[in-house]
């Protein structure tokens, strides 16, 4: 059953009972290994672990190279100073470019990457010894719509679908049962930067199902640089709320356009924002029309490889949040 963000659910003593539950499972010596994708959820596990083992987390980040602008700087500042284990930060965008070569089909873009994913840090956890348990940041939605309790299976989400059967850690996924409101108010209450409370939903595959088509780094490049400027825009225009979630998606189309007085074939990019509490269902937010115009304006403007912006208003059902 769908729950309230807040209604009935106390942070506090949700933090509690994990910690305990975590202490109790994990035994005095061992290590935990924590999945760090760059996320709310991933980082909150990582600052509950931190609470209830201390220095025996070895939490892992996987840059995959696919994370909105300057995000992936950002978790290795938090991360990286405020956690009491072990941090390693392993830069891969080249070998997840290098393994989507060619993929053309979503599903498969999600296999690879979350298999590479976990065979990544599960081949540098070894590299640190005995590690007996992987913990991450897999939520109610994640598992609900993989197929796993029992629903239709619509996309594989990565953290759930792309393990790998033979994985030899045992799991520990403290988050499973809920959804996103209320691990917001749980990064709240574990005094979590405003950067990363107010960060985005964001799928563990990161911008590789925002590109329909191919994945390559120039035009991995070409969307983080229209992602950036949407998000700029959306901060400064002081909307009384922000959408749940905003992005642009590079939609693997092109158009002609007229650039400096001549004939210009590029880029399509779709902008999307949707409202929701679950992303269970969403609908399409309704964005001023002066924002978008400015949002369209500069990206055409900046960005030379993209020739028109539109904007997407399909509600969640019938369409999903993402395109892919
Ligand atoms: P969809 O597109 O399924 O998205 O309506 C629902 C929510 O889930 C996020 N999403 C993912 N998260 N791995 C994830 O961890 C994935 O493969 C994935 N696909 C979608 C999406 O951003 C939205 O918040």
């Amino acid at each position: 059953m769908q729950e309230s963000p807040s209604g009935g659910f106390c942070p506090q003593q949700f933090i509690e009972k994990a910690v305990r539950e975590i202490s109790s499972t994990v035994g005095a010596s061992e290590k935990v290994v924590c999945a760090l994708s760059g996320g709310l959820d991933s980082t909150v596990v990582a600052f509950l672990l931190d609470r209830a083992i201390g220095d025996r987390l070895v939490s892992i980040f996987v840059d995959h190279g696919m994370l909105r602008l300057g995000e992936a700087a950002e978790v290795r500042e938090l991360c990286g100073s405020s956690l009491q284990g072990t941090f390693i930060c392993l830069e891969a965008g080249g070998r997840f470019l290098k393994a989507l070569k060619g993929v053309l089909d979503p599903e498969e873009k999600r296999k690879i990457i979350g298999e590479k994913f976990i065979r990544l840090f599960k081949e540098e956890a070894l590299s640190l010894g005995e590690i007996a348990y992987l913990a991450q940041g897999t939520i109610r939605s994640d598992v609900v719509e993989s197929g796993a309790g029992g629903g239709a299976a619509i996309k594989a989400h990565h953290n759930v679908g792309g393990l790998p059967e033979e994985l030899g850690f045992k799991l520990i996924e403290p988050l499973r049962e809920l959804y996103k409101e209320r691990v917001r108010l749980i990064g709240e209450a574990l005094e979590l930067p405003e950067a990363i409370l107010q960060r985005q939903p964001f799928p563990g595959p990161g911008l590789a199902v925002r590109i329909v088509g191919e994945v390559t780094a120039a035009k991995v490049a070409v969307l983080q640089e229209a992602d950036a400027i949407f998000r700029e825009e959306v901060a400064a225009a002081g909307l009384t709320e922000k959408p749940w979630q905003y992005f642009a998606v590079l939609t693997g189309i092109r158009a002609v356009g007229i650039k400096d007085g001549g004939r210009h074939y590029g880029e399509v990019v779709a902008l999307r924002a949707v409202d929701s509490t679950d992303a269970m269902t969403a609908g399409w937010t309704r964005l001023p029309g002066e924002l978008l115009d400015k949002v369209s304006k500069r990206i055409i403007g900046e960005i030379p490889a993209v020739a028109r912006v539109v904007y997407d208003i399909t509600a969640k059902p019938p369409g999903t949040i993402e395109w892919e």
